[in-house]
């Protein structure tokens, strides 16, 4: 049985009888319009954990004015019942009202790790992402939270919170769940025309393009950044945002490559819709 709540009193009344029958809590966070990357969470969750909660909120604290919020994919029948097969115990469905009833002047950040990649170019993001997910932890009170790594840098943001925090919970990062030809599973992927569609999986190629050069022994990363856009910039209708490899702890930027792992991130424009994908060397 899956229980929708869209109140707050109602969702705390939940979480304290799950806590008094000792249940181990779940946690996955969401924006809806579900596709295999949340259901390979949920599946994750489901079978680590005792009561699994998961929240539909599209936060329009993370969406610039200019972005596109209302555009945002936003399908709930189809995404209880996805859930249902994913075994999700409660879906969390609040209002913005729920969620914001008095404005949010409290908002936080990490400024060391918003600072780089998706952060540069969409500087009200990471600090709407962290202070709802902060919120979300306070409702939920979850033993283990999941994240997928294709937000990589959400993922570590959120990591680092609830360290610099003391929250009392885990964070797990779960890999990046591709299409056949290499395309990152994404809400955005819908808004792709079929033309853009063909396109879009010259991330991945890009990124699989510097995984066999740093194998065959390259350390210059000019030369393998070079490489991975001329791939992308052959495709008509791209646009690079970023393309940066980086300390994976730090997000900073690395000249050479002397150690490992590495972090190779990318946002690309197709058409008008922003992908982003990365790989860990
Ligand atoms: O990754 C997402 O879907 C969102 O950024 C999150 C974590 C649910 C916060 O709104």
């Amino acid at each position: 049985m899956i229980t929708l709540v869209r109140r707050i009193p109602e969702l705390k009344k939940k979480i304290k009888q799950a806590r008094q029958r000792r249940k181990v809590i779940g946690f996955v966070p969401t924006m809806g319009a579900f596709h295999e990357g949340h259901l390979s969470l949920m599946r994750r969750a489901r079978r680590e954990t005792d009561f699994l909660v998961i929240s539909i909120f599209v936060n329009p604290l993370q969406f610039d004015p200019k972005e596109d919020l209302q555009r945002y994919p936003r399908q709930l029948k189809q995404d209880i019942a996805l859930a249902k097969t994913a075994g999700v115990d409660l879906i969390f469905y609040p209002t913005a009202r729920q969620m914001y009833p008095t404005g949010q002047e409290t908002v936080l950040d990490i400024p060391s790790l918003t600072d780089h990649l998706c952060g540069r170019s969409r500087p009200t993001h990471f600090p709407g992402v962290l202070t709802v997910v902060n919120k979300l932890f306070n409702l939920v009170e979850p033993d283990i939270s999941y994240f997928g790594q294709k937000d990589y840098q959400q993922a570590l943001l959120i990591k680092k919170m609830a360290v610099d925090l003391n929250m009392n919970l885990k964070i797990k990062i779960c890999p990046i769940v591709r299409e056949r030809d290499g395309l990152a599973l994404s809400s955005r992927n819908r808004y792709l025309s079929p033309s853009q569609r063909r396109t879009a999986p010259c991330l991945y190629r890009a990124l699989c393009q510097a995984r066999q050069l740093i194998k065959k022994g390259e350390r210059s990363i000019p030369q393998i950044i070079r490489k991975m856009r001329s791939i992308i910039n052959a495709e008509k209708k791209t646009r690079i945002d970023y393309l940066n490899i980086v300390n994976p702890s730090t997000l900073t930027d690395l000249k050479r490559i002397t150690r490992r792992p590495v972090l190779i991130a990318l946002a690309v424009y197709v058409g008008r819709t922003r992908l982003i994908d990365n790989i860990l060397i």
